[in-house]
């Protein structure tokens, strides 16, 4: 259905799109059962957090995110000339009672936090979160990145509470919804802070063809709920081939699983480059101890056997 939106959408392509992004706009808010005000569309999380920093950021501004955290929103940050401060994960799982005492110590205009999380796959249940939303201190903001939400078993996303103005929470369509190079993403919250992206978005930056493809993709949820399936069968094996070779896993509600080496990050490092070597592409997590894993997306049953095949050779080789 996406496809063949794309191609219809494609031959008007020499007209503007709607700058309103009214009728996805519209589709976003009903299938979240919130009010059209209550979402801005923009083009994928990445560009709506430039958007945010750039509203909330001024010149030493501090912001708070954990040591390790996806990082292209401190990207956003540091170009805003904001202060990052880290606070290390626990667990394996971002800190959300450290990140809130964080933002209080440095009055920061925002926190991050991803749930799920990337890169480790882990989460906080939905009444936690709420904890989290209710601890933000004032003059301090939540961007509550849920890229990974839709994969997550229920209870991990906590209900839409659109008073709030104390979180705002960002969604995609690049994950479950299969559509990464769309660029397509968008915020759901208070209805005045939604409002304030009016003054910095990039007004036609959501294409026409990218609005017809996120009408489409939104229409077939069925197709969603098979591809959340296909995931959660990925996972599980993955987590079976790590075990043949004698390795745990992090638990994961994303579409990857992070497979812990039982070593360094020097020895991850090692069969991660020799997976690559072997046509494998591999990513890892950066900073210690996350980085004694590895991070295997949830590919597709051919990909997994070259995984499986090779992963008892690279471990090996990295011996
Ligand atoms: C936690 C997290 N947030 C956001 C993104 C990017 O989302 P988008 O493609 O909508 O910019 C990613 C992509 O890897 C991610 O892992």
């Amino acid at each position: 259905m996406v496809v063949a939106a794309i191609a219809e959408a494609g031959s008007a392509a020499w007209m503007y799109g709607d700058p309103e992004n009214h009728a996805l706009q519209h589709a976003i808010a009903a299938h979240h059962g919130v009010d059209p005000a209550n979402i801005m569309v923009g083009e994928g999380i990445d560009g709506l957090f430039g958007y945010v920093v750039r509203m909330f950021v001024e010149p030493g501004d501090s912001v708070v995110t954990s040591q390790g955290a996806y990082p292209t929103f401190n990207y956003h940050v540091v170009g805003y000339d904001g202060q990052l401060v880290t606070v290390p994960y626990c667990n394996d799982r971002e800190d959300g009672d450290a990140l809130l005492a964080a933002a209080a110590e440095c009055q920061a205009k925002l926190i991050y936090l991803a749930n799920p999380d990337n890169p480790m796959g882990t989460w906080w249940g939905a009444e936690k979160v709420d904890d989290i939303i209710a601890g933000v201190p004032a003059g301090t903001l939540l961007v509550l990145d849920e890229a990974y939400g839709e994969f997550a078993e229920p209870g991990t996303l906590p209900e839409i509470d659109v008073s709030s103005d104390r979180v705002l929470r960002f969604r995609t369509f690049s994950k479950a919804y299969g559509l990464a190079g769309i660029r397509l993403g968008y915020v759901v919250g208070n209805a005045d802070l939604v409002a304030e992206f009016n003054k910095v978005r990039n007004h036609f930056g959501v294409g026409r063809v990218v609005q017809a493809a996120g009408l489409a993709a939104l229409a077939d949820q069925s197709h969603l709920a098979w591809v959340i399936d296909q995931v959660k069968a990925a996972r599980r094996r993955i987590v079976e081939i790590a075990s043949d070779n004698g390795l745990t896993t992090v638990d994961s509600a994303t579409n990857f699983v992070a497979v812990d080496c039982g070593r360094d990050g020097d020895f991850a490092t090692r069969v991660l480059n020799n997976l690559v070597e072997r046509g494998i592409f591999v990513r890892m997590p950066g900073v210690s101890p996350l980085n004694r894993c590895i991070r295997i997306t949830a590919g597709l049953d051919h990909e997994l056997d070259a995984f499986a095949a090779a992963l008892p050779l690279s471990l090996a080789d990295a011996n």
